[in-house]
């Protein structure tokens, strides 16, 4: 029929059913897969949940040790794509290069955009993009510091691996910290999936044209890259800067963010679902806690962030919206500690929601949805005639 209804930014609107994230707004809940984001951000570890959010069960040790071994037996990326890399300017932000280099691997891996694909195919190109996101995102921040890259490690687990990529040079190894280890690990646990958000809906849809998995993913992370999107928790230690910079009046940015007239909002606050507090902002509040003092780090930015934090809560204007801090607020002070570059905070997003996006674009394929293409109400003129370029 001509009937349509509009839900302008679906919020109110289902996409598809799901059988992976449970994610209660109101109350403040998220799992994966049934099981409690606290007891997977404390117990598990990244491959582990991956696996957990791809394939349905938590793995039994010998069907971990085969997907971990399959991850690291694909860690290297096609030498051709050091080419890719040398053609960006190194003002290029992280996120473009990450985005163009997933979609590239189309090239290298030309069966994957076959749209019938037996089982094993699907997990061939599942363990590829896996293993080389975390290579490809290392080698972005090389390539715009200007230093050499790093190859993988085959010995390491995945985030001591990628921090080794990261931070190793020819002249000084680098001696993965333990600390920093588990903390990637809690952070990209944290992040692997939060059900129907911008990004995760981008790889659906896209997939749904029977799209291949890299060009999907690909088109997730771009939609991640925005900054009211994953893009936030740059613009979060941004903006915690500016407040530094500024004199640290916490309460002079809660005002300008409840001003209507001017745009800037409170980075890091408020949520599309969560009417109360994010599970993931708890954990990473509590985190970016221990972990500071595990290393010995004083950052002023973490105290002007709980300041804020406070001026915030007890606030009317955020009292009354059910603003809340989200997962982007604390996660930044983690990873500057850690000694992650602000450009790289929303590649770290993108390393740990990939999981996700795989999960949902295979849940979507085997359930077999149709194409995603949403109806309109139209506003445009009513018909009409054309005129000649010289009568307009
Ligand atoms: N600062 C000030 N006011 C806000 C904020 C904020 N951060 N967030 C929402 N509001 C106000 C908004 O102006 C509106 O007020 P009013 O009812 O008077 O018009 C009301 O709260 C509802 O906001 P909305 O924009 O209609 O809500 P939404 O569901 O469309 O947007 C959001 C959700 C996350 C985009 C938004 O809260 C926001 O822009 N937050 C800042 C960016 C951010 O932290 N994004 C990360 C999201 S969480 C994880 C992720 O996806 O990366």
């Amino acid at each position: 029929s001509g009937y349509v209804t509009l839900d302008s930014g679906y919020k109110n609107t289902g996409a598809t059913k799901s059988a992976i994230t449970f994610l209660d707004g109101e109350e403040g809940i998220l799992r994966y897969r049934g099981y409690p984001i606290e007891q997977l951000a404390e117990k598990s570890s990244f491959l582990e949940v991956a696996y957990l959010l791809i394939y349905g069960a938590l793995p039994t040790q010998s069907e971990l040790d085969n997907f971990s071994h399959h991850i690291t037996m694909h860690s290297l990326v096609h030498e051709d794509m050091r080419k890719i890399f040398d053609g960006f300017p190194s003002s290029t932000h992280p996120m473009a290069i990450l985005s163009s280099l997933v979609c590239a691997l189309t090239g290298f891996y030309p069966k994957s955009i076959d749209p019938v694909q037996s089982k094993e195919e699907i997990d061939l190109n599942i363990y590829r993009l896996m293993a080389k996101i975390s290579t490809i995102a290392a080698w972005t921040y090389k390539n715009q510091m200007g230093h050499p890259l790093n190859y993988p490690r085959n010995d390491l687990d995945y985030c001591s691996n990628f921090l080794y990529m990261m931070f190793s040079f020819p002249t000084e190894q680098y001696k993965v910290n333990p600390v920093v280890a588990r903390a990637l690990n809690k952070l990209l646990i944290l992040h692997a999936d939060h059900e129907q958000n911008c990004s995760t809906s981008t790889v659906r849809l896209v997939g749904s044209s029977n799209a291949s998995l890299y060009g999907s993913v690909s088109a997730g992370i771009n939609a991640l890259w925005g900054p009211l999107h994953g893009g936030a928790n740059q613009e979060v230690i941004e903006m915690l800067e500016s407040i530094q910079r500024d004199g640290g009046d916490t309460q002079k940015f809660v005002d300008k963010a409840k001003d209507k007239n001017d745009p800037f909002r409170l980075m890091g606050f408020g949520h599309r679902v969560y009417k109360n507090f994010d599970p993931r902002a708890k954990i990473i509040k509590v985190t970016a806690d221990e972990v500071l003092k595990e290393l010995g780090v004083n950052d002023p930015l973490l105290t002007i962030a709980q300041e804020l934090e406070q001026a915030a809560l007890t606030d009317p204007y955020f009292v009354e919206r059910k603003l809340y801090p989200n997962v982007d607020f604390y996660s930044g002070i983690i990873y500057k500690a850690l000694g992650i570059p602000t450009q790289m905070f929303t590649v770290l997003f993108a390393m740990g929601r990939l999981p996700g996006w795989i999960a949902q674009w295979k849940e979507m394929r085997e359930n077999k949805e149709p194409i995603g293409r949403p109806r309109q109400i139209y506003t445009g003129a009513t018909e009409r005639d054309y005129v000649e370029i010289g009568n307009r």
